[in-house]
């Protein structure tokens, strides 16, 4: 854990207008003063991310998120409940808001969320002001659970990386729209579908132009190439398990607890893909509880590449 100094010189480099990686229960952020386009501009070109794909802005209140954006009904009730957490909400922006266009990428609507990893309040306090921060790697590749997944991916191109130990989630944050009168699930994460839904109802469907720009088909891509729904391993294959299913030593949980599998993805998948194998097998993933997220990102990992454009 970074101590008290270790705070106030992300704070500073902050305020300044630097990058600095820290913690969050979900994945390791790459932050930035949300108020600057300069300083959201430099998040961009460290991760090669293209422009269009808006980023999420941290509060570390609901003081300094409500001045960003209107909470609708819906919105009030599921930041109540799951504030601070693991949910991103998208919400009308105000135009009296701070958060510059570029980190919105001049949408009409603003993804909010406060964390609740310790390192990440203290850091968003000792900014006093929102900071935005997508995922801590170079665009399109696997998201960072641990401060040397940054070091590895960024370490030339940031200010401060803060270590805080493994992320505790391991994959994103639930991001749910409330722009339409019924709120529509953008991103699987964190938080499962039924756990929002036993609190809210049914999620909508996507209306128009509803999207997380973020969201294209191939994303969090290892460089090998992934084959889902394995029954076996193939020759030359190296297998990513889940509860035993294939007998590989690497497996996501062996007592088939998605929770634990979600934690593990990414470093696994790190792991794995280590340039000597050229293809992993994954085992079958049930749909349910954490099981969608980590099936989405499955299945953007195992997408053909979109090279340039990759997001996020
Ligand atoms: O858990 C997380 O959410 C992590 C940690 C660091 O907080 N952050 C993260 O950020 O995953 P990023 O940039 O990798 O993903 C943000 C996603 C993108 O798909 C982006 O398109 C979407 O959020 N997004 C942000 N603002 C949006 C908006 N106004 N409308 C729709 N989608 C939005
Ligand atoms: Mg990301």
């Amino acid at each position: 854990m970074p101590d008290h100094s270790g705070i106030e010189d992300a704070g500073r480099h902050l305020r300044a207008g630097g990058l600095v990686a820290f913690p969050t229960e979900t994945v390791y952020g790459l932050g930035a003063d949300a108020t600057s386009p300069e300083a959201v501009a430099r998040i961009f070109s460290a991760k090669g991310r293209p422009r269009f794909n808006p980023l999420i802005a941290h509060v570390a209140d609901y003081a300094m998120a409500s001045a960003e954006a209107v909470f609708t009904a819906e919105a009030e009730t599921l930041r109540s409940l799951f504030w601070p957490g693991p949910l991103t909400l998208v919400l009308p922006r105000r135009v009296t808001g701070s958060v510059c266009d570029l980190a919105c990428a001049g949408l009409g609507s603003i993804g909010l969320r406060m964390p609740a990893h310790p390192v990440a309040q203290a850091v968003l306090r000792a900014a006093g002001r929102p900071v935005a921060a997508p995922s801590a790697n170079r665009s399109g590749a696997v998201s960072p659970t641990t401060a040397a997944h940054v070091e590895a991916d960024l370490g030339d191109r940031v200010d401060l990386i803060l270590d805080g130990g493994p992320c505790k989630h391991g994959i994103e944050s639930t991001i749910v729209s409330c722009i339409d009168s019924v709120p529509v699930l953008l991103r699987p994460g964190a938080i499962s579908r039924a756990t929002l839904e036993d609190a809210i109802g049914p999620f909508g469907r996507p209306g128009q132009g509803i999207v997380a720009p973020g969201m294209l088909q191939s994303h969090y891509a290892p460089r090998a190439s992934l084959r889902l729904n394995a029954l076996n391993l193939g020759a030359g294959e190296v297998g990513l398990d889940f509860a035993g299913q294939l007998g590989a030593p690497t497996d996501l949980s062996a007592s088939g607890d998605l929770e634990a599998a979600a934690a593990n993805l990414y470093r696994m998948l790190r792991s794995l893909d280590n340039g000597v194998a050229g293809t992993i097998a994954v085992a079958v993933i049930p749909e349910t509880g954490l099981g969608e997220a980590i099936n989405d990102r499955l299945k953007r990992a195992a997408a053909p590449r979109r090279g340039a454009d990759n997001p996020s």
